[in-house]
Formats: C-alpha cells, structure tokens, sequence
C-alpha cells in the first residue's frame, strides 16, 4: 500500500492574544492525530501560523504605542514557545501576514474575479471619528433599543437577548475611544457565494466531508435559504493587505486567514524543496487535507472556503474535523475564578504530558464540549499513568539493568500477541478522531500487563538466588508489554516514547514497533519516568490564573459577531448545538403548570392561538402556541397546560411570547396537553 500524502491544519489563532487551556484543546488534539499518521508511515505535514491582521490588532498596537509588525512578532514567539513545551511539534509555523500569503490571495482573488463572483455595495456602518476607522459591533456598547438595559454590545443585548443593529443603539459609545460614533457609509466588496449554493449543498451534504451533526446543522440553518453575499473588504484604516483592484480596500481578516493555510504550506515547500501544487492542487495523487477548527467557526470552513477553494481551483478539505468548546469544572472559563489558564501559567506548575493525556482520554469524534474537571484530572493522571504505565518499568527496570532482557521471549500466556493484535482497533479508533476509544484500549492492556507483574511478583522471586532467571523472563515480558504500550500512547505522550526508547535502547519509529519483542537487548538505568499530580499543584495554577487570564476583550474579539460580516446587515451567529443536552442544561428549564385563562385567534396566522396563561400566584403570560389545528380557543379556556416558564421572550409578528407550552404528538389534530384530570395546579413545578 503506498502511504498516504496528508496535510493537516489547525485553526490559526490570533496574534492579539495567549494560548490558554481552551486553545490547547485543538493543537494538543491535532498534533496527536498528525503524530499517529507519521507513526504509521504516511507522509503528512502539520502546518499552522499566526492569524495576524484586522481591526483587534491595530487597536491594540495604536494602544500599546508599537507598530503592529513588532507586536506580531513578539506574540509568535510566544505562541511557539507554548506550542514547543506542549510538545505541539507543527511542520511549517507561518504567519499571515508574509510575503508567501499575500502572493496565494492574489492569487485566489484573482480567480474570484474572473468567475464574476466579486460584486460592489455601499455599507453603512458606525464610524469612530476619534479613532478614525470603521467599528465592527463588538467595539460599539450602549443602551439595548428593546429594554433599555445599559452597556450592551452593538449587536445583541445578554439580558433581553434580542439582536438588532448598532446604529439602533441608545447612547452608543466607541469602546476603543469612548467618542460617539456616527453613521458613515463606504464602499465593500462582496463574494456572491449563492453562485455556488448547489455545489456547497451537493458538498457539505455528501456524508464525506464533515461530521453529520455539522452536515446537518448547515442544512438547518444556511442552506435552506440563499446564501447572503459575503462582505470580504474593509476600508482604510485596517491592518492587512490592500485589495490590488481596489486601492483603499484592504481583505478582511477572515478573507486572509484561511488562504494562510496554504501560504504557510507555500513557505515549508520554499524551505524544503517541494512543489504546492502537490499539495494545494488536485493531480493524480492529490493530497488529503484535514482541517481542525472549533465549532464556532464552522461556517467559515465549511461554506466560504470551500467557496473560495472551489473556485480558484484548488484541492477541498477531504475533512474538517469540528470539536467542542472545553469548560473547566462543568463552566466556562472565567478568569474571577481562575479557570482562565494560560498555557504558560499551567507550565509553571504542572506536567504538559498530563494535559495531553487527559485531553486524549476526553475528546471523541463529535462535538460535544469537553470538561476539564480538576479532580479527574488529577485521578486519571495518577491512576491511569503513574498507577498502570509509567509504574510497570519503575517495578522491574532496575531488576535487569545488569541482565539485560531475555535472550528469547519468554511464555506470557500471549499477552503480548493478543496487545499486539489490538493494534488495528487502536489505530482505526486514532485514526476516526475517537481518541477516548483508544485509550480505554490501551488501559484495558496496561490492567492485563500489571495483574502479570502482581502475580510474578520480580520484587519476591529476587530474594531467592535460585530464581534470577525467572526474575529476568517475568521483568522482559513486563518491560516488552510497557514497551507496546508506551507505542501505542506515543501520539499522545511522545515524551514516554523517547524515555521507552532510551531505557531499553531501542528508538521508537513506527507503530509496527508495537508487533515485535525485544529480546537479549541491554537496559539502561532506570531514570524517574513521570511524578504524580497533587491537588496542591492543581490550586497553586488556578490562584496563579487568577493574576495572569487574559484581557476579556482581546477574547471577545477573537469570535466575530457573524459569519457573514461585522457591519449592520447582519444575521446572529447561533452557536451549533450539539445534540446531547446535559443534566446541567436541562435542570436550567422551569417547567411549570399553567391555566388557559384566555384563548384567541390571531389574524393573519394560520397554525398560531394566543394564549393568556395563569401560573397561580405567579402572574400570567403571553404566549404564542401552534396547536390551532387541534383545539378551538373556546375548548382550551380553563385547561392546564405545561409551560415553559424560563425561554427567553421572543418578538414574533404577533406580539412577545412569554414561554412556551409543551404538547405531544403527531401534529394536525394530534396534539395533546396535560390530562385534565391530572390533579396539577397551575404554578407547580414539573418534576
Ligand atoms: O477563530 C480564530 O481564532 C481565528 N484566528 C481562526 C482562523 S482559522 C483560519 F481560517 F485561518
Ligand atoms: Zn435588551
């Protein structure tokens, strides 16, 4: 079989600001998937690089008194300097604002062009006349328009949840300069990716491309109806590169970003004598290219690059592999409470071989978020590695240190074949992003590979001079099944693989290096392999977060507002739902019995009744039910109900609706509420 020819990505992230926990989720998850596939011998590049440009980084290097190439340059280096220590091991680190980037969006520009996709039209647009520049919505706060509550951002308001544009805003205020801004309109250029509608549906939907719950989330919620044409051009001033037709334009950032993929790949080819067509455009043996993103920016990945790749020709993600977002302790980060970490500060006081495991044994192939919680953290460290791997040679190394191992492989009642058969189901569980599969297997062998050791029992069998060949079979067969396993986990902790390698003198290369025992082969001295995790360490690295988290509004700027563009015309980014809902989640809903004290018809609707709802003692409620198929409003008055008391209002055309009542069946004249005779009382609580 001729190896595989694979590049692979992670999301480029931003030079405004630190790598934290939540960051490492991706790298860390990355760097093991591209690690398995070197191991197993196929050809495959890891290529990253600073996301460099836009509005966020030339505020801050105006602030910081600094030009932005020189803050660009100090937050690569910090960012290779976390990636290293994490062992994050990336074949080309670029940046985007190079030379060899420029060059590929002129070139993709080009392409956009000449398709007839690129279109001109006139935005308006909040403009800081302090600041001098054009403010995406989350520069602008002020008083939401809907319920007057102050300080909230220019394009949703957290209490009442309602969106709206900035201008709409009461009071709006510049946050980069506290001038009030006025209504400005310039001219941007658009792509018209509903052009390419039918292909990104014929795409996104083939069941090769992405997970199904993103696959099916696009379909839901952009793919239904056309695609808005995307806004790709921001006026001057704006840190990144002038649009060459269009002098005064400059690309939006996240125009730029994703073509970094391939100008990163571009310099690696300059640095090493390879061609990027090889890469980047599709030949007889095209290369896989495999992107890693989070789940917030799945749009861009998924409808405008493709776009974009599509029509300069280029090759398509054979998978964008989406993960979750991490919470610490079942919550987001937050930096009061010091589960902002960054990577730095975690260093200062823990292991990184620690967090690459417990990441591993947490992330699976979907996108659910994954929690960091801190007292599994330190249990699954303890137990899993210093309990079961690490302490298999700390137990026998030094017992055949003079000896070596055994001149041939002694009976192990085949523990080691059967280990060395499960190798193709650990590789198919790496392989499919089910890192949490692979490690229960590799567990599963280090629980067989110690209840041999406890029964041998070399520390025993040595006190008795007789027995010394039995000590060396009992310390080769236990060494050869850490050995395996210390293959098997060498994607996750490439650290052990080295120090496997040097204890019994034998490099670690390749995953069939888990099929075969060493045998009559020296062993070096045994060296301290990994310490425990105490609780201690655990605090000292929260108390340490809560001095050094990030700045709140470098991380607010790092998740733009909408994937279509940042100006007024937008729609709101809704975050993509995972399709478990925790107990966390669930216990958030209030679900209460109400009375119908009044039943109506709405004009103009045909499946809606208004309905007046008592909750006892608690008031009553609006609410807007679509069960008019079933029930005439003059049957329900009287009725109980269930409903949810705690949904956020919703404007509809109709009026607010205050909640939502719950019904069961079919639809149509199948839709059935609360037994009338179920003995509820209208405010109790539905347990
Ligand atoms: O969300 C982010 O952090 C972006 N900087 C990711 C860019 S990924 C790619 F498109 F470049
Ligand atoms: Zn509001």
């Amino acid at each position: 079989m001729t190896a595989r020819r694979i590049l692979v990505t992670s999301a480029l992230p931003y030079a405004n600001g630190h790598i934290h926990l939540g960051h490492l989720v991706e790298y860390i998850q990355t760097d093991i998937w591209v690690r398995f596939q070197k191991l197993r011998g196929n050809r495959c590049i890891y290529i990253c690089a600073d996301d460099t440009h836009g509005t966020a980084i030339m505020i801050r290097a105006r602030q910081e008194g600094r030009s932005e190439d020189a803050m660009i340059a100090d937050m690569r280096e910090a960012h290779l300097r976390d990636f290293s220590a994490f062992d994050v091991a990336f074949d080309n680190y670029g940046s985007t604002h190079s030379e060899y980037n420029r060059q590929v969006c002129h070139e993709v520009w080009t392409s956009l062009r000449a398709a007839g996709l690129v279109i001109e039209k006139n935005v308006t647009q909040l403009f800081d006349p302090k600041a001098k520049t054009f403010l995406a919505d989350r520069f602008v706060k002020g008083t939401c328009p809907k319920c007057q509550a102050p300080d909230q951002y220019g394009d949703n308001c957290d209490k009442c949840g309602s969106t709206y544009s900035p201008a709409d805003l009461i009071n709006p205020v510049s946050t980069l300069s506290g001038a009030t801004p006025e209504l400005r309109s310039a001219k941007h250029l658009f792509v018209e990716i509903e052009k390419l509608h039918d292909w990104l549906t014929e795409w996104t939907q083939s069941g090769l491309h992405l997970q199904d719950e993103v696959a099916n989330y696009l379909k839901g919620h952009f793919l239904g109806e056309p695609l808005r044409d995307w806004d790709v051009s921001r006026p001057a001033p704006y840190f990144g590169f002038e649009i060459p037709d269009s002098p005064g334009d400059y690309w939006y950032v996240w125009f730029d970003a994703p073509i970094g993929y391939i100008g990163s790949t571009a310099e690696w080819c300059a640095k090493n004598g390879e061609k990027l067509d090889d890469w980047w455009r599709p030949g007889t043996a095209p290369a896989e290219i495999h992107h890693f993103i989070g789940k917030d920016i799945t749009y861009f990945h998924t409808l405008f690059w493709p776009a974009m790749l599509k029509t300069a020709g280029l090759n398509l993600p054979e998978r964008v592999h989406i993960h979750g977002f991490l919470t610490v302790d079942g919550e987001k980060m937050s930096k009061t409470k010091g589960t902002f970490v960054q990577a730095s500060t975690y260093l200062k006081h823990l292991d990184p071989s620690w967090l690459r495991y417990y990441y591993a044994t947490k992330l699976g192939s979907r996108l659910d978020d994954l929690d960091l919680n801190l007292e599994e953290f330190a249990t699954k460290v303890n137990s899993d590695l210093v309990g079961k791997v690490v302490n298999l040679a700390s137990r026998t190394a030094r017992f055949v240190e003079a000896v070596g191992l055994s001149s041939t492989y002694p009976d192990d009642g085949g523990l080691f074949r059967e280990a060395a058969a499960q190798a193709d189901s650990i590789a198919a569980a790496y392989e499919g992003c089910d890192f949490n599969g692979a490690m229960r297997q590799i567990m599963a062998l280090a629980d067989r590979a110690n209840k041999y050791v406890d029964e041998q029992a070399p520390w025993t069998l040595r006190k008795d001079p007789a027995r010394a060949a039995d000590v060396q079979n009992a310390c080769t067969v236990t060494l050869n099944l850490f050995r395996q396993i210390a293959v098997y986990l060498a994607p996750v902790l490439p650290r052990l693989a080295t120090q496997a390698s040097q204890l019994l003198q034998q490099p670690i290369t390749r995953w069939e290096d888990s099929q075969t025992p060493l045998v009559g082969t020296s062993v070096t001295r045994f060296e301290h392999l990994m310490k425990r995790v105490e609780l201690a360490q655990v605090q000292a690295m929260i108390e340490d977060g809560k001095q050094t988290a990030p700045e709140t509004t470098a991380e607010a700027a790092a998740v733009p507002s909408t994937p279509w563009n940042d100006g007024p015309e937008q729609i709101a980014a809704e975050p993509l739902v995972a399709e478990h809902c925790t107990i966390d989640d669930f216990v958030k809903v209030d679900l209460r019995v109400a009375r119908v004290v009044a039943a109506n018809e709405v004009v103009g609707a045909d499946k809606l009744l208004q309905l007046t709802l008592s909750l006892g003692g608690e008031g009553t409620r609006n609410v807007f039910a679509g069960i008019k198929s079933a029930y005439k409003p003059e049957d329900l008055v009287g009725r109980l109900v269930i409903l949810c008391a705690n949904l956020a209002p919703r404007k509809m055309k109709f009026g607010i609706s205050e909640g939502m009542v719950l019904a069961a069946g079919a639809g149509g004249k199948e839709i059935f509420l609360l037994n009338p005779d179920s003995g509820a009382k209208p405010g109790h609580r539905v347990h």
